[in-house]
C-alpha cells in the first residue's frame, strides 16, 4: 500500500512544521503550501535537515481557489490537515475583516475544492478559545460553546461550518482538534516558534526575556482566583501535538467517522511556575514585573483529555520541564529566529 498523502495547510508554521515530521515518521507522506505570511521559507530548509522530504511544497494561498486546484490535480491527495490561519487574538479585534476574510473565507475555499476533487477528509486547527470562558474546569468537549474575540470567532464559525457539512454529506469526515496551549520546539532545536514582532504569547516572551531580547517578562494578572493569583493554563509540547495530527489522520484514513477532541495535557499551571520551570530549565533568571490583567483573559483555562485518549489512544507524554527545555534550546540556537539565518 503506498503511503497516504497529506496536504497541510499553513505548512511552514510553528505547529504545522512539526506535525510534517510526525506524520513522515508515522509512515505518511506530505504536500505542504504557505503563503508565508506569518512564516519563513526557511523553515523549508530546517525541515529538510531533519530529513523531511519537502520537494511537494509550494507557495500558495489557501483563498485561490486556482492554485489549490493545481495541487489537487498534480497531486493524489487522501487527507488534508487545515492550519493555515490568522492567529494573533489582539490584532484580530483591530482588523477583523483580515481574519474573516482568512480564516472563513479559506476554509471556504478549501472545501469547495476538496469536494471538486472528491477529497472528504479533513482535520481542523481549533482551538480552547471556543470554550470562551469556561463553565466547568477541567473542560470537556461538551461544555458550551462561546467566543470573546474575532479570532475565536473564526474558530467557531470553521466548527460550526464543519458540523452542517458533515450533517449533509455523510461522505465527508473530519476531526475537529482543540488545541490548548502548544509551547515547546523540536528536540534538535532547529524548527520552533518564531513570532514576528513583540510576542503575544507568555513562552515566546520568556524565552525573548531569556535570551536578552527584551528586559523583563510583564505578567498580566495576579488577582485571578487561581492559587498564585497569575493566569492557569494548560501547555501542551509541540512535538506532542503534532503527534495528535498523526493520530487523528490515521483515525480517518481507517474510516472511524468524525471527531470533536481537545488536545491537551489536562494540568493546569501558572505563569508564574511557567517562570519558576523556565528558569530551572534555562539556567537563567527571568526578570517579570506584576501589572494589570489583559482584557479578555480568563483565570484558569485546562482541559479534559480524556476523550482524544479513548477514541485516538493519544495523550500528551512531554512535561512542563521538557517544553521549557526545548523552547530554550530552539530559542538559544536561534536567538533571532529564523531571522538568523539569511533575514526573511
Ligand atoms: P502559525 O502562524 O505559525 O502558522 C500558520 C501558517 O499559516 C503560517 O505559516 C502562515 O504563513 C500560514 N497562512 C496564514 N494564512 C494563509 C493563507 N491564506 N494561505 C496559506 N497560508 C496561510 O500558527 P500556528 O501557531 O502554527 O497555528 C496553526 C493553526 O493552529 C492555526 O489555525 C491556529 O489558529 C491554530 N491554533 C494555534 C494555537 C497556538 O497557540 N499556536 C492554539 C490553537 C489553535
Ligand atoms: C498565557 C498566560 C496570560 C503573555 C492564546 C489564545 C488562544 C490560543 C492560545 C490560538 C495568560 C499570561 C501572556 C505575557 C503574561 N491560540 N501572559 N504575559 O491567552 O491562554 O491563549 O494562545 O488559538 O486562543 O488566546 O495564551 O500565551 O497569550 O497567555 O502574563 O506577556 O500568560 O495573561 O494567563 P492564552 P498566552
Amino acid at each position: 500500500m503506498t503511503a497516504p498523502l497529506i496536504l497541510l495547510t499553513g505548512a511552514t508554521g510553528y505547529i504545522a512544521s512539526h506535525t510534517w515530521l510526525a506524520l513522515e515518521a508515522a509512515g505518511m507522506r506530505v504536500v505542504g503550501i504557505d503563503n508565508f505570511a506569518n512564516s519563513s521559507a526557511l523553515v523549508l530548509e530546517r525541515l529538510r535537515q531533519l530529513g523531511a522530504d519537502v520537494s511537494r511544497f509550494e507557495q500558495a494561498d489557501v483563498r485561490d481557489a486556482g492554485a489549490l486546484d493545481r495541487v489537487f490535480e498534480r497531486h493524489p491527495i487522501d487527507a488534508v490537515v487545515h492550519f493555515a490561519a490568522l492567529k494573533a487574538v489582539g490584532e484580530s479585534t483591530a482588523q477583523p475583516l483580515a481574519y474573516y476574510a482568512n480564516n472563513v473565507g479559506g476554509l471556504i475555499t478549501l472545501l469547495e475544492t476538496m469536494q471538486r476533487h472528491a477529497c472528504r477528509r479533513i482535520v481542523f486547527s481549533s482551538s480552547a478559545t471556543v470554550y470562551g470562558k469556561p463553565e466547568r474546569l477541567p473542560i470537556r468537549e461538551d461544555s458550551a460553546l462561546s467566543t470573546t474575540s474575532p479570532y475565536g470567532a473564526t474558530k467557531l464559525i470553521g466548527e460550526n461550518l464543519l458540523r452542517d457539512l458533515l450533517k449533509a454529506e455523510p461522505s465527508w469526515s473530519a476531526a475537529l482538534l482543540r488545541y490548548f496551549n502548544p509551547v515547546g520546539a523540536h528536540e534538535s532545536g532547529l524548527i520552533g516558534e518564531d513570532p514576528r514582532g513583540t510576542p503575544n504569547n507568555l513562552m515566546p516572551y520568556v524565552t525573548q526575556v531569556a535570551v536578552g531580547k527584551r528586559p523583563a517578562l510583564q505578567v498580566f494578572g495576579s488577582d485571578y482566583d487561581t492559587p498564585d493569583g497569575t493566569g492557569v493554563r494548560d501547555y501542551l509540547h509541540v512535538q506532542d501535538l503534532a503527534e495528535g495530527h498523526a493520530a487523528a489522520l490515521s483515525y480517518l484514513l481507517a474510516g472511524k467517522g468524525s471527531l470533536t477532541v481537545n488536545l491537551g495535557t489536562g494540568n493546569g499551571v501558572s505563569v508564574l511556575e511557567l517562570v519558576r520551570a523556565f528558569e530551572r530549565a534555562s539556567g537563567r533568571p527571568i526578570p517579570y514585573q506584576l501589572v494589570a490583567r489583559r482584557p479578555g483573559d480568563v483565570d484558569s483555562c485546562y482541559a479534559d483529555p480524556s476523550l482524544a485518549h479513548e477514541l485516538l489512544g493519544w495523550r500528551a507524554r512531554r512535561d512542563v520541564d521538557a517544553m521549557c527545555a526545548d523552547s530554550w534550546r530552539w530559542q538559544s540556537m536561534n536567538p533571532n529566529g529564523y531571522a538568523g539565518e539569511a533575514g526573511r
